[in-house]
C-alpha cells in the first residue's frame, strides 16, 4: 500500500472524529471576581428591564462574571451561588452567543458547567433571531450579544419532594434571574427578562433534551 492510499483511508477515520470534536468545543471561563464597583443596595435599586441595547460586543470576562452569578460554585466546590432546596440543583444555564459577540467566542449555544467554570457547545451558529421568534417574536431579545436560556429538570428535584420539586425549581431559576440581574447592573450591563415562549421552540432552537425545560430567558448586554 503506498503513502498516499494510507492517507485516503486514515482519513475516513480521524475526519468524522475531529469534525465531532469541533462541535464540542469547550471553553474555560476566566476565573470570577469577588468583588465590585457598586454595592448591593445600589444595583438593587438600579436594577431594570432592559429592551434595546447597544451594538457593542461583551467579552468573556463579562460573560465569566454574570455566569457565575447565576449558578456558579460559591462554596466546597459543590455549594451554588444561589438557594436550592435539599441542594438538589435542578437548573441548568445555556449561552446562545451572536456572531462576533462575546470576545473569543464562537457564535453558538453552550452549556454552562458550574464546577468546572467551563462551557461546552452544544450547537453552531447565530441562532438570537430564532430565539426571539420563539419568544412570540420579542425581535428585542436578540439586539443583545448574549442570550442566556435557564432551564430546569424536575426530576433532580421531585425525586426527593415529589410535585413540589416542580414550584421548587422555579423558585430557584428566580433566585438565579435575580443573580444575574444584579451582577450586570455592577458590571455596568444590562438584561432583558423573558417568561412568554413556546418551551419545545425553544428546546428545539438550542438543541437540547426535552429534559431540560426553559423556564426564564435572559437577554444580557449594553444598555
Ligand atoms: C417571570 C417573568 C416573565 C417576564 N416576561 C417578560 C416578557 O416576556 N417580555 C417582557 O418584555 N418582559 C417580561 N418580564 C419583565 C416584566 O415586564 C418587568 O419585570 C416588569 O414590567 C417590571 O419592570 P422592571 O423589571 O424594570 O422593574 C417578565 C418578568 C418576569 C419576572
Amino acid at each position: 500500500m503506498n503513502t498516499l492510499s494510507i492517507l485516503f483511508i486514515t482519513s475516513f477515520i480521524f475526519l468524522p472524529i475531529f469534525a465531532l470534536a469541533q462541535t464540542h468545543t469547550d471553553v474555560l471561563l476566566p476565573k470570577p471576581s469577588f468583588t465590585g464597583k457598586k454595592s448591593v443596595e445600589e444595583a438593587i435599586k438600579a436594577r431594570r428591564t432592559v429592551r434595546h441595547f447597544k451594538a457593542k460586543a461583551l467579552n468573556l470576562e463579562q460573560l465569566s462574571q454574570i455566569l457565575w452569578a447565576a449558578y456558579g460554585v460559591t462554596a466546597n466546590g459543590f455549594y451554588k451561588s444561589v438557594p436550592s432546596a435539599g441542594a438538589l440543583y435542578p437548573l441548568d444555564i445555556w449561552v446562545a452567543a451572536g456572531k462576533n459577540e462575546v470576545e473569543g467566542l464562537q457564535a453558538g449555544v453552550y452549556h454552562y458547567i458550574p464546577k468546572a467554570h467551563r462551557l461546552t457547545q452544544v450547537k453552531a451558529g447565530e441562532l438570537r433571531d430564532d430565539i426571539a421568534r420563539a419568544s412570540l417574536y420579542q425581535s428585542w431579545m436578540a439586539e443583545a450579544p448574549v442570550i442566556l436560556i435557564i432551564t430546569g429538570e424536575y426530576e433532580r428535584c421531585t425525586r426527593k419532594y415529589g410535585e413540589r420539586g416542580i414550584p421548587y425549581t422555579y423558585i430557584e431559576a428566580g433566585h438565579a434571574g435575580q443573580n444575574i440581574f444584579l451582577q450586570a447592573e455592577v458590571l455596568g450591563l444590562g438584561i432583558g427578562i423573558v417568561g412568554a415562549f413556546h418551551n419545545d421552540v425553544v428546546q428545539k432552537v438550542l438543541g437540547i433534551g426535552k429534559v431540560y425545560d426553559p423556564i426564564l430567558i435572559m437577554s444580557v448586554g449594553y444598555k
